[in-house]
């Protein structure tokens, strides 16, 4: 059989783990979320929810992966105890994959769009907020030239992964996410030093409980708040998809893998707290409302380019490396993706490359198609891509990151038994698992989530 293929470095995992982290769902969804919820108070919650559960579980996902050296398709069934079904999971997190993915690439799309408008100056002439969102309006608007942009993305991820792991995805990552991470840091100044950038630094960093708890219409909304922190927390950090446990099944057995998931974790939220120095003082700054939902950043940034010294460049800069980093992120589910067909169907890595290529080219057109000719479409109340992103963000994530809880924390006659589950992470050198704190991984935290997830449904639908 052949050997399966492992990462030429340490830093090359890392990054590449926390390039599957990093991407849209920090600069693009992080911003906008916090924005509708209030800003500081909704932070604070949101990074309770990335060390109570995002660390624990992104070990767990390390750790079936090292142990299984599997995608999340057959994972499970290497691990499991015979008879049982808990392989059955491993198709709903594909579909999780697939359905990420088919958002992704649109939004990553109009990275790409924005890139060529700010290079070529088209929005420097735009003073007003209006015009900026006009602009932008009328760039969803069509069809067209969304398909093609949205084409291009996923054949730039599917070459990346079709030259293989070392040649293509770990190299092209570690570049991308320097460049992207230096760049954050020189926008951020530039943004905390434009005129009434204090009222932003004071929505992001102060927090303001009733901001959190009710909406501008009064409205009472906690529940909704908690879920939606909840959502971001395991969308930040890719997990319950079998995202992570990708990169896990690549890696040696040199380091522990809490302290892995420690370093992705800091990395990831870096990044976010970041981007949140950008978007919001600017947002205040040029009376941009921070509520303005999936478009904040395209409405927010160009004021912000438009108010520096050379600001096409650094535009086009900024947008260049923020889509590289969502490339990173389409790279990585899509490898979990190919190794999934690879490992299923004992393909050859082309041909799994050239079956998703239209496959997921075709999955995207319906979120696409839905900010114009389907802009009627309504599901569960919400527009195409909002529903794919509630889908995957509130519900697959979710409960899939619970189902490799259980999976790693029951006894071994149930699931994988909490004593594998731990020689595996705790091999090699670094942090610890915390392991005493079995009854929570079991109890109190799947309750959580459980309670959070029907009080989150109750407020939003009833
Ligand atoms: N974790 C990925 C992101 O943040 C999905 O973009």
């Amino acid at each position: 059989m052949k050997e399966r293929e492992t990462f030429a470095s340490r830093l090359g995992f890392v990054l590449i783990s926390a390039g599957c982290a990093i991407g849209l769902g920090n600069v693009w969804r992080f911003p906008y979320i916090v924005g509708q919820y209030g800003g500081a108070a909704f932070v604070l919650i949101y990074l309770v929810f990335l060390v109570i559960m995002g660390l624990p579980i992104m070990a767990m996902e390390f750790a079936v992966g090292r142990a299984s050296r599997k995608s999340i398709l057959a994972s499970f069934q290497e691990l499991e105890p015979k008879g049982s079904k808990w392989h059955w999971y491993g198709w709903f997190g594909m579909a999780g994959n697939y359905l990420l993915m088919m958002f992704y690439t649109t939004i990553a799309g109009w990275l790409l769009m924005y890139f060529f408008k700010i290079a070529a100056g088209q929005f420097e002439p735009l003073e007003t907020t209006e015009a900026v969102t006009q602009a932008f309006n009328g760039m969803v608007a069509d069809p067209v030239m969304q398909v093609v942009f949205m084409a291009i993305v996923v054949a730039l991820g599917m070459a990346i992964c079709s030259r293989g792991l070392q040649n293509g995805v770990e190299k092209v990552n570690k570049i991308m996410m320097l460049c992207l991470l230096g760049l954050l840091v020189v926008l951020a100044i530039r943004s905390v030093t434009l005129e009434g950038a204090v009222e932003g630094l004071k929505f992001y960093l102060v927090p303001n409980f009733d901001n959190l708890m009710y909406d501008a219409e009064g409205n009472f909304r906690l529940g909704q708040a908690i879920y939606a922190a909840m959502g971001q927390a395991f969308f930040t950090l890719s997990l319950g998809i079998g995202a992570m446990a990708i990169f896990g099944s690549y890696i040696g057995k040199e380091r522990r893998l809490f302290g892995e998931a420690i370093n992705v974790g800091v990395l990831d939220t870096c990044v976010a707290f970041v981007s949140g120095l950008i978007i919001f003082p600017a947002a205040f700054a040029f009376g941009v409302n921070p509520d303005a939902g999936s478009t904040l950043i395209f409405v927010t940034l160009p004021h912000v380019f438009n108010s520096m010294p050379g600001g096409r460049l650094w535009g086009a800069l900024f947008f260049v490396f923020l889509f590289f980093a969502a490339l990173s992120t389409i790279t990585a589910v899509f490898e979990n993706i190919l190794a999934c067909w690879m490992d299923k169907w004992n393909i050859s890595r082309r041909k799994a490359v050239l079956a998703n290529l239209a496959l997921i080219f075709l999955l995207s057109l319906p979120c696409l198609l839905g900010n114009n000719l389907w802009s009627g479409v309504k599901l569960l109340g919400m527009g195409i891509m909002d529903f794919e992103d509630f889908l995957v963000s509130n519900n697959l994530l979710p409960l899939g990151s619970m189902v490799y809880l259980l999976f790693c924390c029951l006894p071994a006659r149930y699931g994988w038994g909490y004593e594998q589950f731990l020689a595996e992470a705790n091999q090699g050198k670094g942090v610890p698992f915390p392991a005493k704190l079995r009854w929570y991984y079991t109890i109190l935290l799947p309750l959580i989530v459980l309670v959070i997830f029907v009080m989150g449904y109750i407020e939003k639908f009833f």
